[in-house]
């Protein structure tokens, strides 16, 4: 009897290529899901801190000192070459808060027609509050006294006698819908220069 063997040889396989680094490859399935969520991550993070930060920064950057325009009294409530004080009210902004209508300080108004003539009611000395002298008759004004230490001024402000070391701070008005409008500033006592903090 014969026996027969029969062997069947199977094509050896080829391995599967590796897959090689590309840096053209588009990330896909998983790593694209990730990818998109780290970006997306950080796009939302610059959008919503970086404002925040710019605001809370802001006031440091912000420019201090200035003048501002503040409308006082009408004009034809202003007696011919008669001062008159009046309250500069007005908003107070500091780095991070706000008070409205505040009480900013003062200053005397004289009229001379169309005319408005202000200057500060701050002592230059030392920072006494300065009162108008009222002429012998008492229709217009005589200049301007400081109780303090006796510093006085004429009517258009000029320093006459006393300590003060320059004449009273003339600031710039205007008239605007009939109501004196004035530029209030603020200026640095005891020095003869007129500086404004
Ligand atoms: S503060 Fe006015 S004279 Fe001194």
């Amino acid at each position: 009897m014969q026996v027969r063997f029969v062997m069947t040889i199977e094509p050896k396989a080829e391995p599967h290529p590796s897959p090689t680094p590309n840096s053209d490859a588009r990330p896909t399935g998983r790593r694209a899901l990730i990818l998109a969520t780290a970006v997306g991550g950080c796009a939302l993070g610059a959008a919503v801190v970086g404002p925040s930060i710019a605001l809370a920064l802001a006031p440091l950057h912000a420019k201090s000192g200035g003048g501002r325009w503040v409308r006082t009294v009408r004009l034809d409530q202003l007696r011919e070459n008669e001062p008159r004080r009046v309250a500069i009210v007005a908003d107070r902004k500091d780095a991070w808060t706000l008070e409205r209508n505040v009480e900013l300080g003062s200053v005397w108004l004289v009229r001379s027609g169309d005319q408005v003539r202000a200057l500060s009611s701050v002592c230059p000395h030392l920072g006494c509050s300065v009162n108008a002298v009222t002429s012998a008759d008492g229709k217009s004004g005589d200049g301007f006294a400081c109780p303090c230490h006796t510093s006085a001024f004429d009517p258009v402000g000029k320093r006459k006698s006393g300590p003060s070391p320059r004449d009273l701070d003339v600031l710039e008005t205007r008239v605007e819908d009939g109501h004196v409008v004035v530029d209030f500033r603020r200026f640095r006592i005891g020095i003869a220069e007129k500086v404004e903090t």
